[in-house]
């Protein structure tokens, strides 16, 4: 998987995504400077990727990508103008919280992915050594994705925990990926993401006892096959106005992604790239990328209002970090920031 161009890698390739991730979450020491921590792990996330990392203890480092982001604050830091770059912002609470401060916010995130679970905490321990004392962990967790339900060419989701296929929905063209999801500028975050990171844990009972047809109304998807309940195919786009004969609609009211769609909402695509986790308890990691956080925050305070879903869920982590612009052996991990 090439670590280096435009963008990091571990955001749209590779597709369909890896099945395993290690997310690991750290704050950095206020006296550390940045820009050589940055790039020092970005040469770390180079080695550690080809393969010539003595740190990796031989492991062949297979698909693995390695996807470096920084928090608000020190986006904040990064410059005079750093309050107002994108990515600055810190999340703003929401209900269905229960969240220890340890795992709200954060300075650093490393999202490791591979298919060989166990080159990743490997490969974060490398990167966490060569940090050294400027950074202190915060929290991590694994996550793991099952088999893929192909949307379209080349294009494929999981499902999740609750049996439905997640991440059907997103921006999937360059063309939308150039409108919703990558930071065309200003210069020192071109070629960046926002990220948004939440464990929620997720009632697998309560959902279970539901029948087949009341878990769909949930969603507002088919379980078997993921075809939104106003029909068509997979890949389809939710009809939002289709009504039975008698006038109710063919996707309820408070349907996940009627709540959640980017048009109701009157936001841009996120790309949602989660994983499904089992400790410490059921539940999603949830992971979206998308240029704005209000895609984002408007999403959520819209599903807040009335989405089924939530019901089930409780957030236990959340985070949100700027995604790095790419880099490669001239260009420094972080450099158009803290150059
Ligand atoms: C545990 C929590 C969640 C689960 C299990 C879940 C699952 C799903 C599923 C199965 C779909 C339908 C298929 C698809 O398009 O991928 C979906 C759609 C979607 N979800 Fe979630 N989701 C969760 C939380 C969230 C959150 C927190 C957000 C954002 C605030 C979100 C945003 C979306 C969006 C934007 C769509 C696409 C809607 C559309 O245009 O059809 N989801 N989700």
């Amino acid at each position: 998987m090439p670590p280096t161009g435009r963008y990091q890698a571990g955001v749209i390739i590779p597709q369909p995504a890896q099945p395993n991730l290690l997310a690991v979450v750290a704050d950095i020491d206020g006296q550390a400077a940045v820009g050589p921590l940055l790039a020092e792990l970005g040469k770390t996330v180079l080695s550690l990727t080809a393969g010539t990392e003595p740190r990796l203890l031989g492991l062949a480092p297979g698909d693995l990508t390695i996807t470096v982001g920084v928090g608000p604050g020190v986006v904040r830091k990064a410059s005079a103008a750093g309050a107002a770059l994108p990515g600055s912002a810190d999340l703003p609470q929401f209900s269905r919280e229960e969240i220890v401060p340890q795992a709200r916010g954060g300075d650093l995130l490393i999202q490791l992915c591979a298919s060989d679970a166990l080159v990743l905490p490997v490969a974060a321990a490398a990167l966490l050594d060569q940090a050294g004392a400027r950074v202190t962990e915060r929290w991590r967790q694994s996550a793991r994705r099952g088999p893929n339900t192909s949307v379209a060419p080349g294009r494929a989701a999981p499902r999740n925990l609750l049996g439905f296929i997640d991440g059907i929905i997103g921006p999937t063209t360059t063309t939308e990926q150039q409108s919703d999801l990558w930071l065309a500028g200003p210069a020192p975050v071109a070629g960046g993401t926002i990220a948004v990171v939440r464990r929620m844990e997720l009632d697998l009972t309560r959902f279970a006892a539901q029948s087949v047809p009341e878990q769909e109304a949930v969603f507002g998807r088919r379980r078997a096959t993921g075809v939104p309940l106003s029909g068509g195919t997979i890949a389809s786009n939710p009809d939002l106005g289709a009504k039975t004969p008698d006038g109710r609609y063919l996707i309820p009211a408070d349907a996940h992604v009627r709540r959640a769609h980017a048009n109701v909402v009157g936001v841009g695509l996120m790309l949602r790239r989660s994983y499904s986790i089992d400790d410490p308890k059921p539940g999603l990691l949830f992971i979206c990328f998308q240029n704005d956080l209000h895609t984002f925050t408007a999403t959520l305070t819209h599903m807040d209002d009335s989405d089924a879903l939530l019901a089930f869920t409780t957030t236990t982590a959340s985070a949100t970090f700027l995604i790095l612009p790419g880099f490669d052996a001239e260009h420094a991990l972080g450099s158009t920031l803290f150059g």
